[in-house]
């Protein structure tokens, strides 16, 4: 499965495009399986169906734990850093994580949890995160991670999609020197919720909460009373494993969905290969699980791999800006995967806060969720990487669950910005806006799929429909990502960002549609128009162009009011970095907003507007750029 040497990444991509059957069976005939599989893979992307090891059973959770309890038992397998640097940080091994993953798991079987029901989980980043997902995935229920920062609204949205049964959550959250409530967020949620039978909270700061009678049980009390003996459900590969939502270019978030066989040897072989693992490395990724990146690399990748996964409760700036380097040092972490927008933030505070950290433990830096620019990618290498760590900027997606185009570390030649090259399995290919193939090298197009590989999407919760469109009818017979992107003179693949309406706000993923609903939703408004614009920390930041019913009295009581609808319908992630009044908006004939005319209004390019002829009222665009001077 590990590729040591340019020569074998070359041939093992070879291998994966001339024989991707035998190529992946190979690898997934290296983990435990129940049963095993005889079929590989069945597939259209015409009429979208993908099955990988589809008669095969196993279950992630045991070749995730039970696995290494044969060999490495007393290892750590999460190594917990508390919010509060003088709080001591807490170990798990594999053996007692698996203890405890038993545990939880016949917690929720005592609460009727089965095979196949979805359980939300909304917890800041503690252990028992880890624990609970892992635990819907041994007894085969499905897990939904919310996000620690999204609304009530976002909560209730996403139970009532998938109809969850149960709710795992904490009383509440400490992020830096704030405090947040998660219960009680969750309380409100839940009045428009009725498939949900049973709340489970874990403490965490004790803050007061109602516990509802027949409803509402504290985690410790219901995990002292749990055996430690739960056996792996077996699983067909073909059955989900989760549902993380995600948001596109129209309506609201849809629930991806993620199997449990292909997913598991994805994940797994991209961790152990992009960054070059070692037994007994010590792994850092900053980002939360309630995103992908934690999904596959905080929790399934590295721990299919044995591996050692730091997991940080708090933020980068508390107690100040050299808490990830700190961390760095106290838990001698040698591979550190963190986000573009994490390191310009702290790029942003000067080199004093690095003087005397000591990093020399690092060896393989990696960047993700957003594009690199190449300021900030010298930064991250001279500096946190003192010259000598290979960095490894992995483009990928919600969708395809694990790493795509990225280079393997230590490996692959490295260009700054540049994604560089397909990982083994992964074919692209860039097609212009009719879908023809843009082929050679030194060239732009919109980047796609065009064979599937084990962890791609396999359908969109509930709704198989809107998976088929969104990613397989823009061009038929391949699979579109949504990202632009340009292929070098060296055949180096470089993501130049979304090219649909969906926004990367601090490597966040955030629907224009999303927020304007929201926005339309505050008292007054009429009518909005959102877009991202280029933002020196956040990469982009939230433009909106918002109408009111009459002129507002105080405007920016009036911007602060709509921010807080904003958090309130989405969450604070989503609030526009600015909010531009305005009387019209720039629309066609057929009443399409030309979104172009107000990105580049947000960007400040009042002179390059391009042609307006198609507009109903051009006028409104000078209004427009007069507002925004
Ligand atoms: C963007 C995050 C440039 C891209 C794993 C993609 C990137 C979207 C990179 C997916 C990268 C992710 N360089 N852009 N290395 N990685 N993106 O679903 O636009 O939260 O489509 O998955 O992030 O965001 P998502």
């Amino acid at each position: 499965m590990r590729i040591n040497s340019l020569q074998e990444y070359h041939e093992a991509y070879s291998l994966s495009v001339e024989k991707p059957e035998e190529f992946w069976a190979n690898i997934a005939n290296e983990f435990d399986w129940i049963k095993p599989f005889t079929k590989v893979l069945d597939w259209s992307f015409d009429d979208y169906s993908v099955k990988w090891f589809e008669d095969g059973q196993m279950n992630i959770t045991a070749n995730a734990l039970d696995r290494h309890l044969k060999t490495i038992p007393d290892q750590a397998a999460i190594v917990y850093e508390p919010n509060e640097p003088g709080d001591e940080a807490i170990t798990l091994t594999y053996r007692q994580l698996h203890a405890r993953v038993c545990k939880f798991s016949n917690v929720l079987k005592a609460q009727g949890v089965k095979k196949g029901d979805r359980v939300c989980i909304y917890m800041p980043m503690i252990p028992e995160l880890a624990i609970a997902v892992l635990a819907c995935a041994r007894i085969g229920a499905i897990h939904s991670v919310v996000f620690g920062g999204f609304s009530a609204q976002s909560i209730s949205d996403r139970i009532n999609d998938s109809l969850c049964k149960i709710v795992i959550t904490t009383d509440g959250a400490v992020r830096g020197n704030k405090t947040i409530p998660m219960k009680e967020t969750v309380d409100d949620a839940l009045l428009s919720c009725p498939s949900v039978e049973t709340v489970i909270v874990k403490t965490r700061t004790k803050t007061p909460v109602s516990m509802l009678k027949g409803r509402d049980l504290w985690w410790e009390e219901e995990e002292a009373q749990a055996s430690a003996d739960c056996a792996p459900e077996p699983m067909n590969a073909e059955d989900p494993l989760f549902i993380l939502y995600t948001s596109g270019s129209t309506g609201k978030p849809k629930g991806v969905v993620h199997t449990c066989g292909g997913y598991m040897v994805y994940t797994a072989y991209t961790f152990a290969n992009v960054f070059q693992y070692n037994p007994g490395d010590v792994f850092f990724c900053t980002a939360d699980i309630g995103w992908i990146t934690g999904h596959s690399y905080l929790v399934y990748g590295p721990l299919l791999n044995g591996a050692i996964s730091v997991l940080f409760e708090g933020i980068p700036t508390y107690p100040d800006a050299g808490r990830f380097w700190d961390i760095i040092k106290r838990h001698q972490v040698n591979i550190f995967y963190t986000a573009p927008t994490a390191i310009r933030s702290l790029m942003g505070f000067g080199d004093e806060v690095l003087e005397g950290k000591d990093l020399s433990s690092l060896r393989v830096l990696g960047s993700v969720g957003e594009p690199i620019n190449e300021e900030a990618w010298q930064w991250y290498h001279e500096k946190i990487g003192q010259g000598n760590c290979p960095i490894v900027d992995t483009w990928w997606q919600t969708e395809t669950g694990g790493l795509m185009i990225s280079p393997i570390a230590g490996i692959t030649p490295l260009k700054p910005a540049f994604a560089t090259l397909p990982l083994p399995g992964v074919q692209p290919i860039l097609v212009d806006e009719n879908g023809k193939e843009i082929e050679g090298n030194g060239v732009n197009g919109n980047l796609c799929i065009k064979y599937p590989w084990p962890s791609i999407i396999r359908t969109t919760y509930g709704d198989h429909e809107r998976c088929k469109t969104t990613y397989f009818s823009t061009y038929p017979g391949l699979y579109f990502t949504g990202d632009g992107c340009m292929r070098d003179e060296d055949g180096y693949y470089r993501i130049t960002g979304r090219v649909d309406d969906v926004m990367n706000i601090s490597g966040h993923r955030i629907g224009t549609a999303e927020v304007e609903n929201a926005i339309n939703m505050h008292t007054g408004v009429i009518e909005s128009a959102v877009v991202g614009f280029p933002h020196d920390v956040k990469g982009q930041g939230i433009y909106a162009y918002v109408i009111c019913e009459h002129p507002t009295i105080n405007d920016d009581l009036t911007r602060k009011d709509i921010l807080a609808t904003v958090a309130r319908v989405i969450g604070p992630i989503a609030k526009p970095d600015k909010i531009q009044f305005v009387t019209g908006l720039p629309k066609t004939r057929s009443g399409k907003i030309m979104r172009r005319i107000l990105r580049k209004v947000a960007e400040g390019e009042f002179g390059s507007l391009g042609d307006t002829s198609t507009l109903l009222d051009p006028s409104v665009v000078d209004s427009i750029i007069a507002g925004a001077l």
